[in-house]
């Protein structure tokens, strides 16, 4: 090894003499690893959310050999290790619950072991932020092996897309053009190799911006989970974790605030999830960057719609890979983002997507003509939301973003089930839905459930959307003029919790506003007659985490995590 180089971390267990430097290597030894394994060489910890549970990341198990072999190559000494594993399809209440759980898992792990650098291996929507919130309170050397998408479902000649086609199905189901046995036939072909969802869904937007933030090798977001050429970044990124150690190219050099707002601006180009707003905040508060949800509609509302990838398009991922991926959509916003931010390759963004050819311009448009004008999420502010609500207008018709209507309350999802197909439901195509209870609280650890099918009825009328609100989140494969993440919740006594049948609302998205149309001195004597659900656990994870976590608009952390307790550790073992 080379003279004069700076101490690794991990001597600190393998490096001595003593009693427990024999304790630390001999138990090791028995995997086999030979003794100059422990002699100076950066350990890497290779972070797997591999599990059979998790359907998108059930390739990493393979993954992680791959990784194993760059590292060995560049002179490291890689070591896999678990953290839970968060499979959206699964999951019971919901992954976004055990978001924070998986991060201190992570970050405990990493802290507590011997370790350089770190690999974290993701796929499935909430595996990415919740290793890299971890990841960032330690602030180690840090890449990210994004596990890729599927291939293209296929189902009877057309393409289709994975969650977008679950929604389609669902309202044919209702409007009769489509029965039961399609659905199970549709199952197999929707997903039908390794990968997470391979729309532009809240995994392929955690994929494409972590390697906006210049967390991944370039390109690597896009790859198909089955492609060879996943593989060979896979080995690439264990050579180049080696080298971030000896460069000392920690987690917070990369992840500045020039890097959010670049993730902000590509999540706009790319008709990135609404969930990306949510995990963008949290992973800012481990690293010690400011980031408002103002951000997000300042520096991304006004740019265009430039993939044309579901569902804000027509597109899947695998075509977006073959037209050239991430790096042509960066190149394309060179003139917006900050080119000069750094990456793990040790390069800035701007040299690594420089001149990036684009091989379809049907799937990836050139900026002089976008797919829509603008794409990005819209912040909305009023009395229904003081602290915030979002809409992704790019993924709506556009037909709905100026409308008041009468209000049709559901109290709870369960509330919705029972009642949204019952012939005399008081609703018609211009009412506005109201859902409350599904915030991070009242859920808890608020649910994809805000864009709530439409009432069978109308559908049968052939009504397309309606404005539909909720303290809760949205699929990133849904549609639909749907307005997300109000603050603060129902639950935790936001007004939303005050509204009533019949109230007039009003969305007005190019004012940036969602009202509600009852005089102030009516909601104040609501409020006062308003008294809190019991709180729906009282012990275990789930207590901790309706007691700490935070609203929508500060990233649903636990408010205990924010921030980060760096790479030492406090005691000995002794
Ligand atoms: Fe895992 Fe969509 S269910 S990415």
């Amino acid at each position: 090894m080379e003279k004069n180089k700076t101490k690794l971390r991990s001597e600190g267990w393998f490096g001595g003499d003593d009693k427990m430097g024999f304790v630390h290597r001999s138990w090791l030894r028995n995997q086999g690893h030979p003794d100059h394994m422990f002699r100076g060489r950066p350990v890497i910890g290779i972070c797997n959310t591999w599990s059979d549970l998790t359907p998108c990341n059930a390739h990493l198990r393979d993954f992680a050999e791959i990784v194993k072999r760059g590292v060995y190559e560049a002179g490291g000494f890689p070591l896999e290790f678990p953290v839970m594993s968060l499979g959206e399809t699964i999951m019971k209440p919901t992954t976004m619950l055990w978001r924070n759980l998986v991060s201190m898992d992570a970050e405990e792990s990493i802290r507590a072991n011997p370790l350089d650098g770190i690999v974290l291996l993701t796929g499935c929507d909430k595996t990415t932020p919740s290793t890299l919130m971890g990841a960032c309170s330690v602030n180690l050397p840090t890449i990210i092996v994004p596990g890729g998408p599927m291939l293209n479902g296929k189902w009877r000649g057309k393409d289709v897309g994975s969650g977008t086609l679950t929604w389609q199905l669902e309202e044919a189901l209702k409007e009769g053009t489509a029965t039961r046995s399609d659905l199970r036939e549709a199952e197999s072909c929707m997903s039908r190799s390794a990968g997470h969802c391979m729309t532009m869904g809240t995994a392929s937007s955690m994929a494409s911006t972590v390697e906006a933030l210049g967390l991944t090798l370039p390109g690597a977001s896009a790859i198909p989970a089955v492609d060879a050429r996943k593989k060979v970044m896979a080995h690439l990124a264990g050579n180049r974790i080696v080298a971030m150690v000896k460069e000392g190219l920690t987690l917070s050099k990369v992840l500045t605030r020039q890097a959010f707002e670049n993730a902000i601006m590509v999540n706009a180009a790319i008709g990135g999830s609404t969930n990306v707003m949510i995990h963008l905040t949290a992973i800012a508060g481990r690293i010690g960057v400011e980031l408002h949800i103002d951000d997000f509609d300042k520096i991304g509302s006004h740019l265009p719609l430039l993939a044309n990838l579901q569902p804000a398009g027509q597109y899947l991922m695998e075509d977006f890979y073959y037209a050239g991926g991430l790096p042509v959509v960066i190149n394309e916003l060179k003139g917006h983002i900050h080119n000069d931010a750094i990456t793990v390759n040790g390069k800035t963004i701007g040299e690594n997507c420089k001149d990036a050819p684009c091989y379809n311009q049907e799937v990836i448009r050139p900026i002089e003509s976008p797919l829509k004008e603008e794409a990005g999420i819209v912040v909305l502010k009023g009395n229904l939301c003081e602290n915030g609500a979002v809409i992704k207008p790019s993924a709506t018709d556009g037909k709905l973003l100026q409308h008041t209507g009468r209000a049709v309350v559901f109290e709870s999802i369960e509330d919705y089930h029972a009642r949204i197909d019952k012939p005399d439901l008081d609703i018609d195509e211009n009412c506005v839905m109201v859902l409350k209870g599904v915030g991070p609280v009242g859920y808890p650890g608020m649910p994809e459930v805000g864009n709530m099918a439409l009432p069978e009825k109308l559908i049968k009328k052939g009504v397309k959307d309606m404005v539909r609100i909720s303290d809760g989140r949205m699929s990133g494969t849904a549609y639909g003029t749907v307005v997300l993440h109000i603050s603060p919740e129902s639950t935790i006594g936001g007004n939303l919790a005050l509204v009533r049948d019949g109230d007039l609302i009003e969305l007005d998205v190019k004012e940036r506003k969602l009202t509600l149309h009852v005089p102030e001195n009516e909601l104040e004597a609501r409020r006062k007659r308003w008294t809190p659900p019991p709180p729906v656990a009282t012990r275990g994870y789930v207590h901790l985490y309706i007691n700490h976590v935070e609203q929508a608009d500060r990233g649903c952390d636990l408010g205990f995590l924010k921030g980060g307790s760096g790479h030492e550790v406090s005691r000995e073992p002794h």
